[in-house]
């Protein structure tokens, strides 16, 4: 079976990894034969992602703990691919925050901290894993953002910042690194079923399914598939995109 594996040895590193969409691709990732860089804020919370992963492949799997925020910490969980197996072919940037409040509301240190953890966290990761990508003369990084980076939200200014701000990185990141070989895309998810949205009431979900032309909250596995089709050769021409996974909520 190993032949139709799209990511066959491929050396991946996903942050945020230890539920919801960050645990959906690291998942599909290792369904589809690659090698896991895992990391997550604690390394006992990867646990339950490492089970299954260990489900799909028998590749061994690396944990890393890392506050995403912080330069130094990063630096060391691409230094631990780096030191494991020579090399980091994805990059998958999923970590990510809400602090919701209104503007007039919203204390500064919320502000502060939505943007270190959704934005800054890109900037660092792709920073240090862009030196190994541009020696090997190939490399893929796909960005988690939002459709609220597209349309904004009343009451989440700086988590739709953070996630605009992910996409002007993605498209600049993608200019200056494609004739590297370097290819970098965005997901920019709509209301997909995690803890992240289980802060919402049942009857805020439902009325917000009701605006969704499918009629439902997306599942963490509709947006890994999406992630392994940009990491996969099957997206070879496409750079600097944003793949909008929303049942339809933006149309
Ligand atoms: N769920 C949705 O509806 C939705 C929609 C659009 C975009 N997104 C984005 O998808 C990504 C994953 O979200 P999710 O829904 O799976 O949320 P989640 O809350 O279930 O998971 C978030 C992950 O990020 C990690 N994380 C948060 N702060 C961190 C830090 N400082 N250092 C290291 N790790 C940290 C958490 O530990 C967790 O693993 C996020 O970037 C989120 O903004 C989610």
């Amino acid at each position: 079976m190993s032949e139709l594996q799209t990511l066959k040895d491929k050396i991946a590193i996903i942050t945020g990894a230890s539920r919801g969409i960050g645990q959906a691709i690291a998942a599909a990732f290792a369904k589809q034969g690659a090698k896991l860089v895992l990391s997550a804020s604690a390394i006992e919370n990867l646990q339950e992602t490492a089970a299954l992963v260990e489900k799909e492949t028998s590749a061994p799997c690396i944990l890393t703990q890392a506050n995403v925020s912080v330069g130094d910490e990063v630096d060391q969980v691409v230094k631990k691919a780096l030191d494991t197996h020579g090399r980091v072919d994805i990059l998958v940037n999923n970590a990510g925050v809400t602090k919701d409040n209104l503007l007039a509301l919203m204390p500064e240190r919320d502000w502060d901290e939505v943007l270190s953890t959704n934005l800054k966290s890109v900037f660092l990761f792709t920073k240090a894993c862009t030196r190994p990508m541009v020696r090997q003369r190939s490399g893929i990084m796909i960005n988690i953002s939002s459709v609220v980076g597209l349309t904004g939200n009343a009451g989440q200014a700086n988590y739709a910042a953070s996630k605009a701000g992910m996409i002007a990185f993605t498209k600049s990141a993608a200019k200056e690194l494609a004739k590297r070989n370097i290819r970098v895309n965005a997901i920019a998810p709509g209301f997909i079923k995690t803890r992240m949205t289980d802060k919402l009431t049942s009857d805020q979900q439902q009325k917000l399914a009701d605006y969704i032309p499918l009629g439902r909250f997306g599942a963490p596995k509709e947006i890994a598939d999406v992630a392994v089709f940009l990491a996969s050769e099957a997206s070879n021409y496409i750079t600097g995109q944003i793949v909008v996974v929303d049942g339809g909520l933006t149309i």
